[in-house]
């Protein structure tokens, strides 16, 4: 550890290390890799959402200038289907490999590949293959009721419970509670808009294959393409530099990737397929529909005395997806009587998958509205009724939280909100001309640790270089990685080289869940401590060395100088010194974590937990609405760099406005496609939607994470801030819209009309 806490890079606003690299256009993303001879693939999608192709016209492609090959179900070589593994292994959401069969179940499946010699080639040869297909009906119905499925079903991870969380007697608590709410909430099909597209170069030599894409999990995908090509895991590499986000549509493979692998194989050549904007939409998954049922009962003082969850979730004909809306339900609020489950309905939509903040961003959209109506109902405050049922421990598991802070979360926005001016009446605050709505909303997020690896590296030149094959999804994971390796090394930032994003590098977590960074600290610490001993028992072993025949325990490493304890570090030798005299380039040390994640019996419930407070300002004679201010207060731990969290925490606000007010993915009933396919109309928040927002932190670490308690920041700034937003809308109009997004016609109902 550093002398004092001034020389600490931890807890410091330290810009991205990689930031040169972006701008300048010099890092590398998937699409930016080039090889001689390689070719371009462009797949061809099925204009159906259901039915069979029954014959499929390739001639006319194919004598196209520049084309290779129209690949179809007859000629793309053997492709096996991958099986689930332990843990987080050979995960995929479509499991069907591509071409399979004749069946189409969703808009936009691919059913060819076109491969040429340039992009534009293939792409015009992809749009003159001919398919005639055998139309079914699609069903893609906005209404959700379950499917009748077991009480155990098969999800993208594991078997899972649908009854998810149940103690006392929440129907009979309901029935006989004096304040009643049951309403259903909506939130609409949402997709993932990286702006970088899903891209990958996969190119063979002989038995082996290395794959160029912008994966949020490079061992997974290691995993399921070594299954889908029988190949041995070790004659797979796949290397991501650089991601241009990926939201969770990045995390496990699609089915253009074994394409395009498939491609290079048949013509031994390097390919590379970038799908288009509109194949977003249809076939990289998406936020499913869900169709959430809330019931609270409680006393007329505002304590909660039952607490009902219901929800239901689309998913594909193709995958199992279970979207967990009561993630956070069963310990966010005390209550005796509680009772969670989900059920799911198959539509002929591409295959859904997780999306920022899965499961608890529509979950916590349900049930804090769902607070928040009760509170208006009950005629308290919905702070104070949040603060009437903040439970001590986790009562559904009942143990204790590591570090539960939500009632100061609490505290902290409000007063920085100014919230004890807020008036209850409906359109009763007014400013500039404006109607103005207050509202706020509680949320929270797991907080846990994958398995993780890294190597430290310390260097003759006094450089260190960290490494894991873990990715940066434009979140600052090479900063943070850095700023790991300088503390423990005493090098500074601009000495330590980070390698991340290759399955040859120690064995790194999949970017999800928030948990990169908790899952990173132990194994950065182990690698560095382990660097540092192999340089102790260098310097007492070298000939010639200031330190030779002294005892390693006798010496310390401090701001990357060795000393004798005794003497104290201005004596000390720094260690490329060492490591010079010695002859040895570097010295390394491999460090390893193990998973919290998962765990069947843990001895503590650990989550972040966090609030927005929002204003939207609301003019009725034109029917305008629009976010004013937000402040958001985040209770996550120790914030490793304040910079890149709030960056975070503003991004995940930012989706947040989008979320309630304008993003929607709209199916057409008749041909079963994703209709607003492209950035023009799918409506997201951009910079006009979205007012000054202001983050704060909370610093109350949590050691149960890592020994720095730090836990994760990426997602939970999206939970929770739907429900705020839609509870402002009702301060402002009267309205209570129940199903995302906010539209203008919704609030023509308004009965606030000046
Ligand atoms: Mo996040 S949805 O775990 O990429």
């Amino acid at each position: 550890m550093p002398e004092s806490a001034q020389m600490s890079v931890i807890g410091k606003a330290q810009p991205r290390i990689d930031g040169p690299l972006k701008v300048s256009g010099t890092a590398m993303y998937a699409s930016d890799f080039h090889f001689p001879g390689m070719l371009y693939a462009v797949p061809v999608e099925a204009t159906i959402a259901s039915g069979r192709v029954t014959k499929l016209d390739t001639a006319a492609a194919e004598k196209m200038q520049g084309v290779r090959a129209i690949f179809h179900r007859e000629n793309i070589g053997k492709i096996f289907r991958s099986v689930q593994g332990q843990g987080f292994e050979g995960i995929i959401d479509e499991r069907r490999p591509p071409f399979e069969d004749d069946f189409v179940r969703y808009y936009g499946q691919y059913i060819a590949l076109a491969v040429a010699d340039t992009f534009e080639s293939a792409k015009a040869a992809a749009d003159v293959v001919r398919a005639t297909y055998a139309k079914e009906k699609p069903n893609v119905d906005t209404d959700l009721k379950a499917d009748d499925e077991p009480d155990v079903v098969a999800t993208s991870y594991a078997p899972t419970k649908r009854l998810q969380s149940e103690r006392g007697d929440a129907e009979s608590a309901f029935a006989s509670a004096p304040v009643k709410l049951d309403q259903t909430y909506v939130t609409p099909t949402e997709t993932h808009n990286p702006i970088e597209l899903q891209a990958k170069t996969a190119i063979w030599e002989g038995a082996n294959l290395t794959i160029y894409e912008e994966s949020q999990g490079v061992f997974n995908l290691q995993g399921v393409l070594a299954q889908m090509f029988g190949l041995p895991k070790e004659n797979v590499r796949v290397i991501t530099k650089f991601v241009g986000s990926g939201f969770g549509s990045k995390l496990w493979p699609w089915t253009h990737c074994a394409l395009a692998v498939a491609a290079a194989r048949q013509l031994g050549k390097p390919v590379k397929l970038v799908i288009s904007r509109k194949m977003m939409f249809q076939s990289v998954g998406h936020r499913p529909r869900t169709q959430q049922r809330v019931r609270l009962g409680a006393t007329t003082d505002g304590k909660l005395v039952s607490l009902q969850h219901d929800y239901v979730n689309h998913h594909a004909i193709l995958d199992n997806y279970h979207e967990d809306c009561g993630e956070a339900t069963p310990f966010h609020y005390s209550v005796p009587n509680l009772r969670v489950k989900f059920g799911r309905a198959r539509r002929n939509v591409g295959s859904p998958t997780a999306m920022r903040g899965p499961g608890a961003v529509p979950g916590l959209y349900a049930t804090e509205s769902a607070m928040n109506e009760l509170a208006d109902q009950l005629k308290i405050d919905p702070v104070r009724l949040r603060v009437l049922n903040e439970p001590k421990i986790d009562e559904s598991l009942g143990i204790p939280f590591s570090s539960r802070h939500f009632l100061e979360c609490l505290e902290l926005g409000a007063e920085k909100f100014g919230w004890s001016k807020r008036k209850p009446g409906v359109g009763s605050m007014k400013r500039d001309g404006l109607i103005i709505g207050w509202g706020m909303a509680g949320c929270a997020w797991i907080a846990a640790r994958f398995p993780a690896e890294a190597s430290v590296q310390l260097r003759d030149d006094g450089t260190v270089r960290v490494a894991s094959g873990t990715q940066d999804i434009g979140t600052g994971t090479y900063t943070i990685m850095a700023q790991l390796a300088a503390e423990k090394t005493g090098v500074p930032l601009d000495k330590v080289e980070v390698a991340l994003g290759d399955t040859s590098l120690p064995a790194g977590p999949i970017s999800g869940g928030s948990m990169v960074t908790g899952s990173m600290v132990p194994a950065v610490f182990a690698a560095a401590d382990n660097a540092i001993a192999s340089l102790l028992t260098i310097a007492t072993t070298t000939p010639g060395s200031q330190f030779e025949k002294r005892k390693a325990d006798n010496l310390a490493f401090e701001g990357g100088r060795v000393f004798v304890k005794a003497d104290g570090a201005a004596k000390g030798v720094p260690f490329a010194d060492l490591l010079r005299r010695a002859n040895l380039r570097l010295v390394t040390g491999n460090g390893k974590s193990e998973a919290t994640f998962g765990n069947p019996k843990p001895m503590f419930s650990t989550h972040s937990f966090g609030c927005h407070f929002v204003e939207v300002t609301w003019q009725p004679a034109i029917a305008r609405l629009g976010v004013s201010r937000v402040v958001t207060v985040i209770d996550a731990g120790r914030i490793i760099n304040p910079l890149a969290g709030r960056n975070q925490i503003e991004g995940a606000v930012v989706m947040g406005i989008g979320m309630a007010l304008l993003e929607h993915t709209s199916y057409d009933p008749q041909n079963g496609a994703p209709i607003n396919s492209n950035l023009a109309d799918y409506m997201m928040a951009v910079n006009a939607d979205v007012p000054p927002i202001e983050v704060h932190f909370l610093d109350f670490p949590d050691k149960e994470i890592n020994e720095l308690g730090a836990r994760g920041i990426g997602e939970i700034g999206l939970a929770g801030i739907a429900a705020a937003i839609t509870a402002a809308v009702h301060h402002a109009t009267g309205v209570h819209v129940r199903e995302l997004a906010v539209k203008i016609e919704h609030l023509l109902t308004s009965s606030v009309l000046s």
